[in-house]
């Protein structure tokens, strides 16, 4: 029987949707599951595709049933998961075997990890997988790390079973070590931004406008016809448009307002702390899904201090406004998380491609969006420069930006929670004050701990007047 060409360790929701792709782009690929009737069960399920797939019942038949050198992919879960399972394959596959870790790792266990297979002379690489379940199976964006030796391995797989951008695949090695799975996280804190700006104008609509949930999703799909045409805002308005069959009420408003998260975000807004990369867009993203979860306390401070008076007056905002706002407030939040990128990639030495981040984010992944496109080409113009500054990016902040103040200080002059929003307007006037108020700050410093600071007029460091 002839080998297959990889293997792949969990068929979970993401594993098994991969292994079909794979073999769907003609890779005869074996498969491996911990808990044995899954194997079989996904085996009999794959229809045509059956015959390139080699079901496998121990890891020792998996690994028997793959051409050398081989490459195992692990999609399970992150943390102890990923490295259980290098224990136990590690001892079975020979020096040149290549283990992928493709969940949603930490990058710093990738890092890890990579540093442990390169001093045992073994290749590793962990990749960024993104799109969902839908993404899986019919094309992912992939974000790979690793020696670039062990991707051209696998590449031309990687490519084949990627999304597709006019032609172009969305997936590319990124740079080395932890590399793949820190531009998957960034992409994962974008999307928490993304989607709470969308989350924060939908709560003008409905609490500010009175709109119902059929209303909000015309907004949506007309949105998605010019500059915000992106995944995040076509889901947005077709979970909108969306009938209980049971109750007949908007689908939306029976939903609990208590967000979940697996930490991807986190990981986002902690690393950048680290850097001293300003994120505020993402951090505000992060800590609106905090506070939601916060059901009971927020019911307390509601009985306690009265809700908010949030109605606005019928002209106070336009839908023209609000796709405004989305529009500079998107703006504010990838050019931060582009920034992150610049500074991980210098900490970390990745020399992180850029545009490349950009191309492969415009298909396949959660944040898909037209967008994206132009990003590209604004960062290969000026790979390393803030986003914000690329002139069809100043440009279309110059245009937006007024829309984005006035929604804002609507919003919050109605109690109206708009936090990301209000972040990405933060950080635009931060960015274009020349003089700050740090000198109060370097003063205080200077005062109770002797940090000294710069003058504006002398070089060296000075110490004020204050000292005894
Ligand atoms: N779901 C998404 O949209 C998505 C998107 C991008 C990335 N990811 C990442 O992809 C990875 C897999 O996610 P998923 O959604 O496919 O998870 P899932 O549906 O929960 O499946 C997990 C798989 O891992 C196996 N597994 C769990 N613990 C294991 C262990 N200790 N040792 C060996 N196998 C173990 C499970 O096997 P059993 O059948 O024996 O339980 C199952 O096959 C995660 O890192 C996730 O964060 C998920």
């Amino acid at each position: 029987m002839s080998k297959s060409e990889i293997g792949l360790i969990g068929l979970g929701t993401m594993g098994a949707m991969l292994s079909l792709n794979i073999a769907e782009k003609g890779f005869a690929i074996s498969v491996f599951n911990r808990t044995s009737s899954r194997t079989s069960e996904f085996h009999a399920q794959a229809g045509v595709l059956a015959d390139r797939i080699t079901p496998c019942d121990s890891l020792e038949a998996l690994v028997a049933s793959i051409a050398e050198p081989r490459a195992i992919i692990l999609m399970v879960p992150a943390g102890a998961p990923v490295d259980e399972q290098i224990a136990a394959l590690r001892p079975l596959l020979g020096k040149d075997d290549l283990i992928i870790d493709a969940g949603n790792a930490n990058f710093r266990d990738t890092e890890t990890r990579a540093a442990k297979a390169e001093a045992d002379g073994v290749p590793f690489l962990g990749i960024g997988v993104s799109g969902g379940e839908e993404g899986a199976r019919h094309g992912p964006s992939i974000m790979g790390g690793g020696r670039k030796q062990a991707w051209d391995q696998v590449g031309h797989i990687l490519t084949a079973i990627s999304a597709d951008y006019e032609g172009t695949s969305c997936t590319t090695w990124m740079g080395q070590g932890g590399s793949g799975h820190f531009v998957k996280a960034v992409h994962n804190g974008i999307e928490y931004a993304d989607m709470q700006m969308i989350a924060e104008v939908y709560g003008i609509m409905r609490d500010g406008q009175g709109a119902d949930a059929a209303t909000c999703a015309e907004t949506f799909k007309a949105w998605n016809a010019g500059p915000l045409k992106s995944y995040l805002v076509e889901i947005s308005g077709e979970v909108s448009a969306a009938t209980d069959a049971d109750t007949g009420s908007a689908v939306l408003d029976i939903i609990l307002d208590r967000a979940g998260q697996k930490g991807t975000g986190r990981w986002t807004v902690i690393e950048a702390q680290h850097l001293g990369a300003p994120i505020p867009v993402i951090e505000a993203a992060v800590a609106a899904r905090n506070l939601s979860a916060m059901k009971t306390e927020r019911e307390r401070g509601e009985a306690t201090f009265g809700a908010a008076p949030v109605a606005l007056k019928s002209d106070a905002l336009s839908v023209g406004e609000l796709e405004q706002a989305l529009i500079a407030g998107k703006i504010m939040c990838y050019a931060q998380g582009f920034h992150l990128l610049n500074a991980a990639s210098t900490e970390f030495g990745w020399d992180l491609p850029m545009p490349e981040v950009a191309r492969v984010w415009r298909e396949g992944c959660i944040i898909r969006s037209t967008m994206l496109n132009d990003m590209a080409e604004a960062l290969t113009a000026a790979p390393q420069d803030n986003l914000m500054f690329a002139p069809f990016f100043a440009k279309l902040v110059e245009d937006n930006m007024p829309a984005l103040r006035k929604v804002v200080a609507t919003a919050i002059s109605h109690g109206l929670q708009v936090p990301a929003l209000a972040a990405g307007l933060g950080y635009y006037d931060a960015m274009r004050t020349g003089r700050s108020t740090a000198n109060m700050i370097q003063a205080q410093r200077d005062f109770f701990g002797a940090h000294s600071f710069e003058r504006t007029d002398k070089d060296g460091a000075h110490h004020g007047p204050w000292g005894a």
